[in-house]
């Protein structure tokens, strides 16, 4: 038995050691690993050699670099936990606004609303909007074309208890999408990570996080191009495009779109980073 304050003191010292240390892991770290909810962690007052042994199990492997998320194969978003694995992009903070812009967005509509969320990955955003407005949402399409990641969103949906309107597809962008399909909105975190940056990534996101969900081509922009180019034959009259985007891409992001005929907006993170930019056109059919 050993004191549990003194344990989790020197949990703490050797986490930080990491360069993606973050505040308090060390509490998640021993309340995954012993299935205790936060309040047992905060009340604990010892520690057997057990619970020592299946702590520093977990330990080992988050010193070697691994993020909790992609040890515990899970990942909080909006409040909601997501399955994770090494096929997906954990669900990053940063991309809780885009769902907060597209819930504003939402709760300015009478009318229901019909989303893709292409790119989906986990499913975190669409999914995420489905489960904060259930009866707002007149049809969710999730899009991939990682079928190893379509398995993960469909696994979220099933934890998530959503059953109805969620159409779940294979597609490189937009190609396998019917363009009679209309959308009131989409949204899109796509990858966008540069080739420079790629190589200087944190082993984090680098070994932990496949390169399918990174990697946006020389610039970085080759996916936002596809969107530029096709969104809009997606989109229903009033629809809008609401896409994450790298802190330094907000102006080649924007002239992309502009170049097409939308109006956008962009919206800082709360890192005052640039982070979304919202496309929109009035002119498309319905
Ligand atoms: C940055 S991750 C975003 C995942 C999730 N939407 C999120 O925000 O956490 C990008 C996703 O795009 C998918 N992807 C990559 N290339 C694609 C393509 N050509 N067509 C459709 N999806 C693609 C990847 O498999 C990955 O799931």
């Amino acid at each position: 038995m050993e004191g549990f304050k003194a344990y989790l003191n020197n949990l703490k010292t050797k986490l930080m050691s990491l360069c993606d240390y973050s505040k308090d892991e060390e509490y998640l770290l021993v309340m995954y690993s012993l299935n205790l909810t936060r309040e047992q962690v905060f009340l604990k007052e010892i520690i057997s050699k057990k619970e020592r042994q299946k702590v520093n199990g977990k330990l080992i492997k988050r010193l070697r670099g691994e993020p909790l998320n992609k040890i515990f194969g899970k990942q909080n978003f909006c409040g909601f936990e997501f399955k994770v694995n090494k096929w997906v992009l954990a669900p990053r903070v940063e991309t809780e606004l885009l769902v907060e812009k597209v819930i504003n967005e939402i709760d300015c509509r009478q009318e229901k609303v019909r989303i893709l969320d292409i790119c989906t990955g986990t499913g975190c955003i669409g999914l995420s909007i489905k489960k904060l407005r259930p009866n707002k949402i007149k049809t969710l399409v999730l899009s991939d074309t990682f079928p190893n990641a379509l398995v993960v969103a469909k696994e979220n949906k099933r934890l998530l208890g959503i059953e109805e309107n969620v159409e779940i597809i294979k597609s490189n962008m937009f190609e396998r999408l019917k363009s009679q399909d209309k959308f009131d909105i989409i949204t899109c975190n796509p990858p966008y990570i540069t080739e420079s940056e790629y190589e200087d990534l944190p082993v984090g996101v680098k070994n932990y996080d496949p390169k399918i969900s990174l990697f946006g081509g020389k610039d970085g922009l080759d996916y936002y191009k596809i969107l530029a180019k096709k969104s809009k034959d997606f989109l229903a009259k009033n629809g809008k495009i609401f896409m994450e985007i790298g802190s330094k891409q907000r102006e080649a992001v924007e002239k992309l779109f502009k170049e097409q005929g939308y109006i956008t907006t962009c919206y800082k993170d709360y890192s005052g980073c640039d982070r979304i930019v919202v496309g929109s056109i009035s002119e498309v059919k319905t």
